[in-house]
């Protein structure tokens, strides 16, 4: 899995805060995850874009940019489903955050659409809903904050604009996201790079990185990725999903169909860990009728022999 990225653009990551890697995804994965957009997001781009800002205005956040937006598990394959704990995500997240146990703590499919928002938006960074403090300059206590691009994103198809984080800490650090100081919009615009990509590409940032969602003008246009963020397994102090609390969305279609190693990452016991008994077992199995629990089951036989 390593050979999906270099060691050369994870040093990119960690001295910049941002990386473009593309050809991360197969074009098996990119066929099989763009299915599932269009059977999920049913829709396709209006001829004309929607443009509410002003020449010279600096864009703003409306509840509209979001309207494409849903947290796994979705109705659709595994395809997408397990596509945020792909074993190549996993494998840079914990490169990254130097970490061996890595939690997903976000992971949702964001579809655009070509007339559905102005999607353009501030230069912001994402700290604010992801911690209720600040973000750390350690990789291990802060964490890493992926675009998986689903759909060829020209500049016409709204691609993610981003400051490096040296050139950011020219003009200001990630706290003065919180004023919301245009004068401060206005000194970062000098640095502005574009994160356009081909389907398959992995965007790679981080939560202290200032970026801005930018408008589709496409005639048509869709924009599909999914947003994937990890943290070290043992830092509470970041979080987005409870995934607990979306107990009503379809779980079989990841339980069905996931290793051990990726239900970890969202926080389900690893095989031989003394939570699983005859009891969870029976009970978890109730719950997740075709969860193949082979390994659990192993575990916890080889551990009663041995206390036997
Ligand atoms: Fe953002």
């Amino acid at each position: 899995m390593q050979d999906r990225y270099t060691p050369a653009q994870l040093d990119t990551w960690r001295r910049d805060g941002v990386v473009l890697i593309p050809d991360f995804f197969t074009a098996d994965e990119v066929a099989a995850v763009t299915a599932d957009f269009r059977q999920v997001f049913d829709r396709t781009g209006a001829d004309d874009p929607l443009v509410k800002k002003k020449d010279g205005e600096v864009g703003r956040f409306k509840p509209a940019q979001f309207k494409g937006v849903q947290s796994v598990p979705i109705d659709c394959s595994p395809a997408l489903n397990l596509l945020g704990v792909h074993p190549a995500l996993v494998g840079f997240a914990k490169a990254a955050l130097t970490s061996d146990e890595v939690h997903l703590y976000q992971c949702q499919a964001w579809a655009k659409f070509t007339g559905e928002a102005d999607y353009e938006q501030p230069f912001h960074c994402d700290y604010v809903n992801h911690t209720l403090t600040a973000p750390s300059d350690d990789a291990h206590l802060n964490s890493v904050t992926f675009i998986c691009i689903f759909s060829d994103v020209t500049e016409a198809h709204g691609p993610t604009h981003y400051v490096t984080r040296p050139d950011s800490l020219k003009v200001a650090g990630p706290e003065a996201t919180l004023s919301g100081d245009p004068a401060v919009q206005q000194q970062l615009k000098p640095y502005e790079r574009s994160a356009a990509g081909p389907a398959g590409s992995l965007f790679v940032y981080g939560i202290d990185i200032w970026h801005r969602g930018t408008n589709l003008v496409a005639p048509g246009g869709h924009r599909y990725v999914m947003t994937v963020c990890f943290k070290n397994a043992r830092n509470s102090a970041i979080d987005f999903h409870a995934w607990q609390f979306h107990h009503t969305q379809p779980w079989r279609h990841i339980f069905d169909h996931a290793t051990p190693d990726q239900l970890a990452c969202f926080g389900v016991q690893r095989p031989g860990d003394p939570f699983w008994t005859e009891t969870t077992l029976a009970r978890a199995q109730t719950r997740y009728p075709n969860w193949d629990m082979t390994p659990y089951r192993e575990a916890v036989a080889r551990r009663e022999k041995a206390l036997a």
